[in-house]
């Protein structure tokens, strides 16, 4: 049986990596969150005092970084960093590094040798549009900002951060912009993708959506 490869792609917040998740686990198949890895890199030039814009350098680490997924976790060169890359600092600078081409290479390279021999569903950007063309199924997952802002206010005050709706809000929009108008592989929904908008539905509701789709 071929590997089956299921994309979820979409702007911040609009609840990929949630249904992402449920649909691995509902499925028994991988589930390889792209952003985590931009991420994990913008966490490594922070920590590292590499200045984004020098955009050489940033690829030399890059090229000089591992990024693997095991039992739920996501570790940069060996180390355990799900908390580290989930910051408003990462949230604010993951969008100037992955702008950077030679470093999505690295990272699609990684996504792209997942999906060679195992079935997995990727959430991100570019997945149905760039990584996986061919996907099986391709979704595009939408919400107003207002809304996706609010979920990730959420999520952060829960973690005892403090934080202000409206900037949380802006920084969400802004990093849109920059992903949306990079010139290299950026957002956008793939011409055939199921694009659905997730603004008042429940989690529950668009995991069903999603399922009934692909049991279809
Ligand atoms: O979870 P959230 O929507 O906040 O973001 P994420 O999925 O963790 O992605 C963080 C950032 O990584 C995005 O804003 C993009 O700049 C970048 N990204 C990308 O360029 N391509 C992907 N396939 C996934 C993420
Ligand atoms: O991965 P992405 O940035 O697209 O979003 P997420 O991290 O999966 O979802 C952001 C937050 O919205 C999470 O706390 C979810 O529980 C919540 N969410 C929701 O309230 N309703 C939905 N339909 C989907 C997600």
């Amino acid at each position: 049986m071929n590997n089956l490869i299921i994309a979820i792609d979409g702007p911040a917040g609009a609840g990929k990596s949630t249904i992402a998740k449920i649909i691995s686990k509902e499925l028994n198949i991988n589930y390889i969150d792209t952003g985590a890895m931009y991420r994990a890199i913008t966490y490594k030039c922070l920590k590292n005092n590499i200045d984004i814009n020098n955009t050489e350098e940033v690829i030399n680490m890059a090229k000089d970084t591992e990024i693997d997924f095991r039992d739920n976790n996501i570790y940069l060169d060996n180390e355990v960093v799900n908390e580290e890359i989930r910051t408003v600092e990462v949230s604010n600078n993951v969008s100037n590094v992955a702008k950077i081409k030679e470093v999505r290479y690295l990272m699609v390279d990684v996504q792209r040798k997942i999906g060679e021999n195992n079935s997995v569903v990727l959430d991100g950007r570019d997945i149905g549009s760039y990584v996986f063309p061919n996907a099986d199924y391709k979704f595009f997952l939408v919400a107003t900002p207002e809304e996706r802002g609010s979920r990730r206010y959420k999520e952060l005050l829960e973690k005892g951060y403090e934080v202000d709706l409206d900037e949380i809000i802006n920084d969400i929009i802004k990093r849109d912009k920059i992903d949306s108008n990079r010139e290299f592989a950026p957002l956008v929904k793939a011409e055939d993708a199921l694009e659905i908008d997730t603004t008042g539905k429940s989690i529950e509701e668009v995991v069903s959506e999603v399922v009934s789709k692909i049991r279809r």
